[in-house]
């Protein structure tokens, strides 16, 4: 039988692994996976760098916060959030009240190698060389960290580039997911 139960959020810097550890958590729970990234490129025909061309992330920000709005009330659904969506105003509001929200925390020098190996399809970073992406991630990080910081559960995130690690972390977050829907999300469990 078919029981609806609101969604697993994950957020957190770009290029942590919140898409490979979504897609498998996603199996695990038998439910579906959304990239609000790729929703975005769906829904506009349009792909990330082309909806940020001219470093102007105005437009790309406001159909990623209405993306936001629309999938968060998706039941049976693993959401990895793209790595600013969290950080509008109001947002984390949305999500806290929607869903279970994890976030996929790493320190800085990490996040910065990580999204140096990852950065071809991130238009903010493409162009960077390592120097600039350690600035870029110090800046941003400081800005975004107590958004991020009001998730439900905080993940240490550093093993998250080891298959095996990513399956015993989706196990964890699994378990954590329903004893967190059974606590606040009372009924719905
Ligand atoms: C961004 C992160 C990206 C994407 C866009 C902007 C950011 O998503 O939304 O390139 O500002 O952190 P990922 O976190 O999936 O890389």
């Amino acid at each position: 039988m078919y029981e609806p139960h609101p969604p697993l959020i994950l957020i957190g810097f770009m290029a942590v692994g919140k898409s490979s550890l979504g897609r498998l958590l996603a199996k695990k729970l038998n439910y579906e996976f959304i990239d609000t990234d790729l929703w975005i490129e769906n829904k506009y025909h349009k792909s990330i760098p082309e909806l940020m061309q001219g470093g102007d992330e105005t437009d790309f920000r406001k159909k990623e916060r209405f993306v936001l709005e629309e999938v968060a009330c998706i039941e049976n659904a693993v959401i990895a959030t793209g790595g600013g969506a969290p950080c509008s105003p109001g947002a984390m509001d949305i999500l806290l009240s929607a869903g279970v929200v994890f976030y996929l925390q790493l320190d800085n020098e990490l996040l910065a190698e990580r999204v140096y190996k990852y950065r071809a399809r991130r238009p903010s970073v493409a162009k960077l060389d390592p120097e600039a992406i350690r600035t870029f991630v110090q800046e941003k990080m400081h800005e975004r960290a107590p958004y991020y910081e009001r998730a439900h559960r905080i993940v240490d995130a550093k093993d998250l580039d080891n298959k095996e690690m990513i399956y015993k972390c989706a196990e964890e977050l699994a378990e954590q997911y329903h004893a967190i829907l059974r606590q606040q999300f009372n009924g719905k469990e």
